[in-house]
Formats: structure tokens, C-alpha cells, sequence
């Protein structure tokens, strides 16, 4: 019958058609699904079809239905996927990559926490050169000509000049700051220092600092001690203590270095403290009236305190880190660990 062949014919197009705009999809649709389309008429002509093949008609009609729908749905799918990937093809390769925000170094973050402590109680930055002179990195800072400390195999001097050398203490920036400023001074001093040191895990040649310097009338010992208790406690928590053994150093007296109890019930706090309990932070002490009078401040009038904490140090507990070379070998892989401390 005419009718039957029709239909199969219509279900051939259908499953011929080749669509591959938006434009021609919706042609599709017009033609097979719209509210005029081509099915519908034929099922009016089951008036033609006799009695014994009306069933089979029905059923033949309802298919060519679906099948159009079930096409309709395929090209549909085909079409988006297809526009989504060309999409994707439209990315850039060779922009740079936009990975969100990048990582502060662990030693920058160290620093910035140290400025705010010491800013919060008035203390100001300096920041002062990296090339400096005998004078102020050694002279001025009452170290004795002979002092081992000046030795080539410790210190980098420029040249082979026995004048310019890399500063190897931030305690150069004391010197700088009171020959230029009248007391009172308040500066904390953050830097890189140098020293002809051999690389290993556990020293550099270089390393940052950051120093301290309080310069007015009456300053005492009791100062310094609650200053850095202040700081302590800030660095460590507010439970934190701290004691001040006596030690050495040309340009302070008397001199002291300060160790936080960090206990020793942690396996890492057993480590850091070799089993002491006591972790050494800094450097400190009275400034020595020499250094005052070299820097023509009157040391009748004035006295002071000055302290130098080792950056690289307190970063290696912070974060445990074991090697101190990672700090300057810029491995993506290390710093990337950085990512969420703020
Ligand atoms: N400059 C000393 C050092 O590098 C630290 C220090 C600074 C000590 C200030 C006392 C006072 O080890």
C-alpha cells in the first residue's frame, strides 16, 4: 500500500539526515515535529487502510514518531557537545597561566609577622645596605681589630678590599641609624646578611635577620627583658617563657641569649631542642657605651638595648623545615607549600 511504503520512506530521511547547524536542526523539527509536520496527516489515512492492517498501520505511524523524536534528541545532544568543544579550542594556550594568587616565601612571611609584633610598640623599620663599610659593620661595633670574626674565611669582603665587605649582622644597621639620628631610636632592622660560610643543611652563606635597637634615657636591663617577652609571646603563644642565659657578643654588656620553652613532649620539640626543652631565638643585650661613644652619643646620658633574631631559624621551626638550603633554591614544588599561610 502506498501509505506503509510513505512511511518507510519518511523513516529512511530521518535516518539519512545529516544536520550540522542549529539551522537545519530546527528545519528538522518543523518538518517532523512541528505543528504542522508530516506525520500527522498520515495517521488520517488509517480511513484507507483496511480492517486486517489497521493495527499493524497504528503501530508503524507511532514509530516513525519516535524514531523522529529520538533523532531530534541525538542531534540535539551532537550539536551542543560539538559547540562546547569548539569552545575549548578557542583557549589561548599560549597565555599565561591565571592559578589564582601566588605564594608568599616562608621567610618573607616570618619577617612581616616579626615588623607588626615590634610596630605595634612603636618600633620603626630601617632598612639599610647590604654593601657595607669595615667601619660600620665592625669598628663602630666595638669588634676589636683582630677579631676572628673579620677573618676572610668568615667574612666576604668586595674585591679582595679590606674596606668594603657584605655585611655579615644586621647590627650594622645600628651603627648607620645612631650616627644620623639623635636618641630616642626605636627601629627594628630586617635584612640579608652574608657570611663565608660552607653550605650544609644547617648553615648558609646567606640568611636574613631581623635586628633590634632602643636608644633613650634610662633604658634598663628589665626592659629589654620584658620587651622580649612581650614579643615572645606574641611570636609563641600566650603561655610562652622565656629565660636569658649569659653569652657574648663585642658590641652589647652584658650580652644574653633568649630560648623559649617549648617543652619536650613533641617528637619535634625534642628535636628542635636537642632534648633540652629550651629553644634558642636570639641574640640581646645592653648596648656597650663604646658602640654609643663610636656613634657620638653620650653614654653618660643615654643607654639601650639591641637584640638580632635569625630569620631562617625561626621559619625552619615554624614550618619544620629540615634543610636550610630550601630557602633559596626557589623549587616551585617547596614554595607552592606556602599557599595558604597569609
Ligand atoms: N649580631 C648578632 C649576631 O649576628 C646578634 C645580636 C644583635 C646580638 C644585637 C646582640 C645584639 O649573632
Amino acid at each position: 500500500m502506498e501509505v506503509f511504503s510513505q512511511i518507510e520512506e519518511l523513516k529512511k530521511e530521518i535516518g539519512s539526515s545529516q544536520i550540522d547547524s542549529n539551522e537545519a536542526l530546527e528545519q528538522f523539527r518543523i518538518r517532523f515535529l512541528g505543528s504542522k509536520n508530516i506525520i500527522k496527516p498520515i495517521f488520517s489515512k488509517i480511513k484507507e487502510v483496511p480492517n486486517e492492517r489497521k493495527k499493524e498501520f497504528g503501530l508503524s505511524v507511532n514509530e516513525l514518531k519516535q524514531i523522529a523524536q529520538q533523532k531530534f534528541d541525538d542531534l540535539q545532544q551532537g550539536l551542543a557537545s560539538h559547540a562546547e568543544q569548539t569552545e575549548a579550542s578557542k583557549i589561548d594556550m599560549s597565555l599565561p597561566v591565571n592559578d589564582g594568587l601566588g605564594a608568599r616565601h616562608p621567610i618573607a612571611v616570618v619577617m612581616s609577622r616579626l615588623i607588626q609584633i615590634f610596630e605595634r610598640i612603636g618600633f620603626a623599620v630601617e632598612e639599610e645596605r647590604e654593601i657595607e663599610d669595615d667601619w660600620h659593620n665592625f669598628t663602630a661595633m666595638n669588634t676589636p681589630d683582630d677579631h676572628p670574626a673579620r677573618d676572610m674565611q668568615d667574612t666576604f669582603y668586595l674585591m679582595n678590599s679590606t674596606e668594603r665587605l657584605l655585611r655579615t649582622h644586621t647590627s650594622s644597621v645600628q651603627s648607620r641609624v645612631m650616627t644620623r639620628q639623635e636618641p630616642p631610636i626605636r627601629i627594628i632592622a630586617p635584612g640579608r646578611v652574608y657570611r663565608n660560610e660552607t653550605i650544609s643543611a644547617r648553615s648558609h652563606c646567606q640568611f636574613h635577620q631581623v635586628e633590634g635597637l632602643y636608644i633613650d634615657e634610662n633604658v634598663s636591663f628589665a626592659d629589654m627583658k620584658q620587651t622580649l617577652l612581650y614579643f615572645a609571646k606574641e611570636m609563641y603563644g600566650a603561655d610562652t617563657k622565656i629565660r636569658l642565659r649569659p653569652s657574648y657578643f663585642p658590641f652589647t654588656e652584658p650580652s644574653a641569649e633568649m630560648d623559649v620553652w617549648m617543652g619536650t613532649e613533641t617528637d619535634v620539640a625534642k628535636r628542635l631542642t636537642k632534648g633540652t626543652g629550651w629553644l634558642e631565638v636570639l641574640g640581646c643585650g645592653m648596648v656597650d657605651p663604646n658602640v654609643l661613644e663610636n656613634c657620638n652619643i653620650d653614654s653618660k646620658k643615654y643607654s639601650g638595648f639591641a637584640f638580632g633574631i635569625g630569620i631562617e631559624r625561626s621559619a625552619m621551626q615554624k614550618y619544620d623545615i629540615s634543610d636550610i638550603r630550601m630557602f633559596f633554591e626557589n623549587d616551585i614544588r617547596f614554595l607552592e607549600q606556602f599557599k595558604s599561610v597569609i
